[in-house]
């Protein structure tokens, strides 16, 4: 196995070849030890700044990427578009450069426009890292959730997973289709027709919009959040009729001849994609997923930062 990644910045998973997600795994086996210890922090990066840009609002990538940077003893500088001068008309390429002026080496930045971050990393002299690009990809977000299925099932190699819901405006769905083929899995979407973008299966991935059927059929399923601040328009009747088709609650899972593994990105829109008893039950592994973040963005950081100091 390769110890170093092939990319310079994380951008999308599409950038991404199979040895490098096996890396930043076993970097993060690594990392998770060292975050279960009495103390919690490594000195790997007392040399390196980062700064977090986020330009969209975040609760689980804003605090698990500045957790993980204070964890390998980086310096870090957080910035949030609200209260910035972003809102006098500063231009996102000015606010950068004017930022790593300050001698920062990394960026994590979150932003509406799908490829913000492809942009900055032609533009600037820094690693960026995408902490999700409107509905473009949230690649730490997928690595963390096959590291999830990896810890609950053993491997992603060969195991089936469903993701069901608003596909068309997830960023979260792409990452994570990319992911899952690239580790050799196989995937499924469900949702409803409006929600499932044109074409989806050229990306390997098959179409089922029978929720029971898919649940039947998989040994994961991913429940994705229904985005409203990305929706101009209605997709579907109302929010009763999407819960009736695409909800999953405690009787549908009883009902299925199998265990599954339920996970979802969060936030949960409780009563919606999915109820509370199955969001808080055994089946589910939401909060292991927020805990792994923290390895896995350890493990991304510490390999782009060995980058740049060579
Ligand atoms: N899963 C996720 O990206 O959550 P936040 O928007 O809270 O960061």
């Amino acid at each position: 196995m390769s110890s170093e990644l092939s990319v310079d910045h994380l951008l999308g998973i599409k950038y991404l070849k199979p040895e490098d997600i096996e890396l930043i795994f076993k970097t993060a086996d690594h990392f998770k030890e060292v975050i279960n210890r009495p103390i919690k922090k490594v000195p790997s990066l007392r040399d390196i700044t980062i700064a977090n840009l986020f330009f969209e609002n975040s609760t689980r990538t804003r605090l698990s990427f500045e957790l993980a940077e204070k964890r390998l003893s980086a310096d870090v500088i957080n910035f949030s578009a609200a209260s910035s001068s972003v809102k006098k008309g500063e231009t996102l390429i000015d606010t950068v450069n004017n930022i790593l002026s300050m001698k920062v080496d990394m960026v994590v930045m979150r932003h509406p426009n799908p490829g913000a971050g492809i942009f900055l990393s032609k533009h600037v002299n820094a690693s960026i890292i995408n902490a999700g690009d409107g509905a473009h990809e949230h690649p730490t977000q997928a690595l963390l959730d096959s590291y999830s299925i990896r810890e609950r099932l053993g491997e992603v190699k060969g195991k089936k997973v469903v993701i069901v819901g608003d596909i068309l405006h997830s960023r979260v769905a792409l990452s994570n289709i990319f992911a899952l083929k690239l580790q050799g899995a196989q995937v499924k979407v469900c949702g409803p027709k409006t929600l499932l973008p044109k074409h989806i299966e050229s990306l390997g991935v098959e179409v089922e919009t029978n929720l029971k059927a898919a649940l039947e059929w998989c040994d994961v399923a991913n429940m994705l959040r229904v985005q409203n601040e990305r929706m101009d328009i209605s997709y579907f009747p109302s929010t009763r009729e999407y819960v009736k088709q695409f909800g999953l609650n405690k009787k549908l899972l009883e009902s299925l001849n199998k265990e599954i593994v339920i996970m979802h990105p969060g936030p949960i829109n409780r009563g919606v994609e999915i109820t509370s008893d199955i969001a808080d039950s055994e089946h589910a592994i939401i909060l292991d997923q927020v805990q792994n973040g923290v390895a896995i963005r350890m493990a991304v950081i510490y390999l782009l930062a060995s980058k740049i100091k060579q």
